[in-house]
């Protein structure tokens, strides 16, 4: 009865699209691609891989298995675990508004550039105004009220989006998102691959790069992948649990578990084979101004630069047109994702006390609330707005130690220090820790063969995992994030 009321997915290929979805977003067209090749190409690909191996599958099944169990949202499930871990669950929910803030103003650059590409697809000019895209994005993001217009405009499809609920909304939206999406990332991996001096990108990205990663360092390679895979794959915020919540009792956990770190990677692969060849054959072929750089930068100024200059003319337009409508999508189905984290903990509360869930009104107000919390973060430019300077900066001497300096550029900084920095590498290591050391593993387990006719494959595997392999290793990623943002200089 209270499942009917909270919604459900109607079949588990709409759940994987839209557990897919929510992995598959900025971090893999965006991140991916530029952590790869700076971070020793082919080497950094296959600590990816081990990484996603031994703690991104766990965590996923973790995730998904409490959720469906304890059948609420975030905070719900950790209050039914223990009252005592409530705040667990809060920490995750609280994050899911810090994330979705900043997500959506960068959702909404996406808009922007597609409605550039597709203007000046019809004539020339109208799109981008003819600045040189640095002097575009420049622009653009200090122009607060047009960020502030197009964060509404992304917000306002992702609540519209989430308001239709579960099998209604998010999972129809995603079961058409999600393939079309992998068809147009194809079609652009197939151009990009094709251009003249695409090898320059493909090197990049494959080549074991010994050099960069002495000079990096292992620790710093192994904290960057654990960190991007964590982000990749959602985890460490209750967006699986409140996912899983939602999984019938038939399906197969375990497997399902699997496959969404799988696709994830493959996409996110096949994001650097898409963007990285293209912007190396314009290096290539001598187009100033592009090259492997980090950041916003790379997406919108060196991208800009590769349809607008490179390619040029309407096939320029065309592909710009369609690749930035593509990044749109897959940081939508991400976003319905971060913004029904929020909106869960406020129906499972009304359905628990025999209300009618009022999913449109609470999503409403969630996403008003997020709106509103996004502004400072469309309004500072980044960080290019202030007259030099950064946004919070206490020098402080911490043990006595050595100068620690707590700078944050710009607002953007600030909320994911918070969100990806502390609370979810926290959240999942004690995720871990309560299902190795506290409940069992067994839980899982029992869980996992709720559904008919279904044997858990590798309890042992899972088992080390939760109790060893996860725990420490989002222990480093937490101390690696407090080391960027307050440049202890540990790693
Ligand atoms: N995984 C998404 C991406 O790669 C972003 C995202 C959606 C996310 N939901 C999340 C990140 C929950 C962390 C936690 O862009």
């Amino acid at each position: 009865m209270e499942q009917e009321k909270r919604g459900q997915w109607t079949s588990n290929f709409g759940f994987l699209m839209a557990a897919i979805g929510s992995a598959v977003g900025l971090g893999n067209i965006w991140g991916f691609p530029y952590k790869m090749g700076a971070n020793g190409g082919f080497i950094f690909l296959i600590i990816y891989l081990a990484m996603v191996s031994f703690v991104g599958i766990a965590t996923m099944l973790g995730e998904l298995t409490l959720g469906r169990k304890y059948g609420m949202g975030v905070i719900g499930t950790y209050r039914k675990i223990s009252e005592k871990y409530t705040w667990i669950g809060w920490l995750g929910w609280f994050s899911g508004f810090l994330i979705l803030s900043f997500y959506s103003v960068l959702g909404g650059f996406t808009l922007r550039y597609f409605i550039g590409f597709l203007l000046e697809l019809f004539s020339s000019g109208a799109g981008f105004g003819g600045a040189d895209s640095g002097a575009f994005f420049g622009g653009f993001i200090l122009n607060a009220p047009m960020s502030i217009l197009f964060h509404a405009l992304f917000m306002a499809t992702t609540v519209y989006i989430v308001m239709g609920g579960i099998s209604g909304g998010i999972e129809k939206f995603s079961a058409i998102a999600m393939p079309t999406l992998f068809v147009m990332l194809v079609i652009v991996v197939i151009r990009s691959i094709t251009l003249e001096g695409s090898f320059v990108g493909l090197e990049f990205m494959f080549k074991p790069d010994f050099e960069s990663l002495k000079e990096i360092g292992l620790m710093r390679v192994l904290k960057t992948a654990a960190g991007q895979m964590f982000f990749s794959l959602s985890l460490g915020m209750g967006c699986m649990i409140t996912y899983g919540s939602y999984l019938s009792k038939k399906e197969n956990l375990e497997w399902n578990a699997t496959l969404i770190p799988i696709a994830d990677t493959a996409i996110a692969t096949l994001s650097a084979l898409a963007v990285l060849p293209a912007v190396g054959a314009f290096i290539y072929q001598g187009v100033e101004g592009v090259s492997f750089g980090a950041g916003p930068g790379l997406l919108f100024v060196t991208l800009h630069r590769v349809f607008s200059v490179g390619m040029g003319g309407a096939m320029g337009n065309f592909f710009g047109a369609f690749f930035y409508f593509l990044v749109f999508i897959a940081a939508v189905t991400s976003s319905i994702s971060l913004l029904e984290v929020c909106t869960a903990y406020l129906i499972d509360r009304r359905v628990e006390k025999g209300l009618e869930p009022n999913r449109k009104k609470i999503t409403l107000i969630m996403g008003t609330v997020i709106f509103f919390l996004g502004f400072p973060v469309a309004m500072d430019g980044l960080g290019a707005g202030k007259a030099g300077g950064a946004l919070i900066d206490i020098p402080a001497t911490i043990f006595g130690m050595q100068e620690v300096r707590v700078a944050f550029d710009c607002w953007l900084d600030f909320y994911d220090m918070i969100a990806e920095g502390v609370f979810m590498p926290l959240g999942a290591m004690l995720m871990s820790i309560i299902i190795g050391w506290k409940l069992k593993t067994t839980i899982i387990k029992d869980e996992v063969e709720e559904s008919p006719g279904i044997k858990m494959k590798a309890y042992n595997f899972w088992d080390i995992c939760f109790k060893y392999i996860v725990p420490v290793a989002m222990f480093f990623v937490l101390l690696g994030q407090l080391d960027d943002f307050f440049g202890l200089g540990i790693f």
